[in-house]
Formats: C-alpha cells, structure tokens, sequence
C-alpha cells in the first residue's frame, strides 16, 4: 500500500471550526478521490507495518473538514478481525434516534486533529441510528452501538465544527462519571 498525500489539520486550524455543507450528487471524481485516500490512510494507520515505517498515529475515523474541506462527508474503518477492516462512507447523516443511555471511552476519545493527551469524559449516546447518502447519492439507515456509535458522534461533530475536547468540562473532566457507562 502507498501512503496518501493528505494533510491533516491540527486543532489551531480555525477550519476545523466552521460547520460543513450538504453534499450534492454526483460526487466529483476528487471527492471519490479523497474518500479512497482516507480509507487508505485509515487502513495502514492500523497496521502495525504501516504505522511503524511512517510513524502514523493509528485512528479510525476522519471527517472531510479535517483536511480543510467543508462537506458532510466522513469515512470510518473499523477493524473487524485481524488487519480485516470494514468500511464506512458517510455522506449528509443526519440523526435518527438514539438511545438514552450514555457511555463513554474510559481510556479517553482521540482524533487525528488533536495532537495532544486530553483526560475527561466525553458523554455519548451508547446507540443511535442515523439517515445518510452513500457514494452514490442513495438515502440509507444505520443503526450503531457502543464504540461505533461513538466514532460516528465524533465524526459527526466534525461536520459540526466540534472537538471532543469541547466536550470535556474543563474544571471537572470525570463529571457525572456515574451516570454513564465506561466502555
Ligand atoms: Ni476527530
């Protein structure tokens, strides 16, 4: 596998901060470019052999803004069993439903743009289902659970102009610990 030349943005980048924009269908060919380029880059940041030769921080998920583009678009690779991955391209979600419970990573979020270690909890819902577009402008459903539902919140609030360290009370990190489930 060949390493993307894609550019993360770090959390400085004022971008990260603005709101995305609907898609429209069809996609242009850089956008399927992009999408292949982040799962790519995704994938071999979840090899070991990858992630040591390029000294890459693993992580599963990216939202377009993250590379400075402002669409509702995010992709999630999950590995599944070992160094098998599944694929998620997300387009225009919207929320659905969700549960009521909330949960929370113990071990703390991470994200490619925040290059930094940040303890606290970041509440989440432990299920949801969401609306989307797939590559192909077609509406679809999805319903997700514990660290999926997770990844797709964090991506989600990428599209929202959000960082899980937003979410992270600054004076009490671990507040409301109790009321959420760790996973
Ligand atoms: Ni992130």
């Amino acid at each position: 596998m060949k390493l993307p030349d894609i550019k993360i943005l770090d959390e400085k980048h004022k971008i990260l901060r603005t709101t995305s924009k609907e898609v429209e269908f069809p996609l242009s060919n850089d956008d399927k470019k992009i999408i292949q380029d982040i799962i790519t880059y995704l994938t071999m940041s979840q090899i070991e052999k990858y992630y040591t030769k390029y000294d890459l921080r693993p992580g599963m998920g990216m939202a377009f803004i993250q590379l400075g583009i402002p669409k509702n678009i995010f992709v999630i690779v999950e590995e599944i069993d070992e160094e098998k991955f599944k694929n998620y391209v997300i387009i225009n979600p919207k929320m659905v439903s969700h549960s009521e419970e909330l949960i929370y990573v113990g071990e703390g979020e991470g994200c490619l743009s925040v290059n930094r270690e940040v303890e606290g909890i970041v509440p989440r819902y432990a299920r949801m289902t969401i609306s989307y577009q797939d590559m192909d402008g077609k509406k679809q459903e999805i319903r997700v659970r514990e660290d999926i539902s997770v990844a797709f919140q964090h991506e989600m609030d990428h599209l929202n102009g959000i960082l899980f360290v937003d979410k992270i009370d600054k004076k009490d990190p671990f507040k409301n610990k109790d009321k959420m489930r760790e996973i």
